[in-house]
């Protein structure tokens, strides 16, 4: 589907709902935050989630160093070929650093755990995990984040960073398509 057809789209989280999470979620994450911490940002999904977290962490007290890792999961709709792949890496020495890894959504869990196994083997401290959305009903590997502001159902969800086929990324709340037939509208 693309944009050009107008689909509706149902609100699931909208902005206000979205900015009082993130600053609950800030405010949780500052309780024991280092003073040096890494929170590096898994693109493209996280990218809006982790702009507004990073401000709501300094409105907190915490003071972050930032990266992004842009990072690509092929099948991982599948249950037993998903793949992760670095398409773009950090450029920062993560060697005895404290990391906080944020994503968007936590699914299969193959992406964060892949980037959490990535930094503990390139030396990391300690790698805490926060995401936006906890979808738990296809995980595939062992992991829950440390850090979420909503569980999620089992839906396609779009915007607020996260695309439907490249499109999306930039509602500013969080929704499903809904097809025509399904909605009264
Ligand atoms: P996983 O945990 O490795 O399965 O993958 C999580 C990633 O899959 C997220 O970072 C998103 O990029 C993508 N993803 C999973 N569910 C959705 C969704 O409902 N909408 C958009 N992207 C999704
Ligand atoms: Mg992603």
């Amino acid at each position: 589907m693309t944009q050009n057809k107008k689909p509706n789209i149902k609100v699931l989280y909208d902005e206000k709902t979205l900015a009082d999470q993130v600053e609950r979620l800030a405010q949780e994450i500052a309780v024991d935050l280092p003073e040096n911490v890494l929170v590096i940002s898994i693109l493209k999904g996280s990218f809006i989630f982790a702009a507004d977290l990073l401000r709501a962490i300094h409105r907190a007290g915490g003071t972050p160093d930032v990266e992004f890792i842009t990072l690509s999961s092929y099948g991982h709709r599948q249950t037993s070929s998903g793949k992760v792949e670095i398409m773009r890496d950090i450029n920062t020495d993560v060697k005895n650093r404290e990391i906080l890894l944020v994503d968007d959504i936590l699914e299969s869990g193959r992406t964060m755990a892949f980037a959490k196994d990535l930094m503990y083997a390139r030396g990391a401290k300690n790698v805490r995990t926060c995401v936006l959305l906890d979808k738990p009903h296809h995980r595939a590997v062992d992991i829950q984040p440390d850090h979420k502001a909503f569980d999620c159902e089992d839906l396609f969800v779009i915007g607020y960073g996260m695309d439907m086929a490249h499109g999306y990324r930039q509602l500013p709340y969080i929704g499903v398509v809904v097809d025509d037939d399904d909605n009264d509208e």
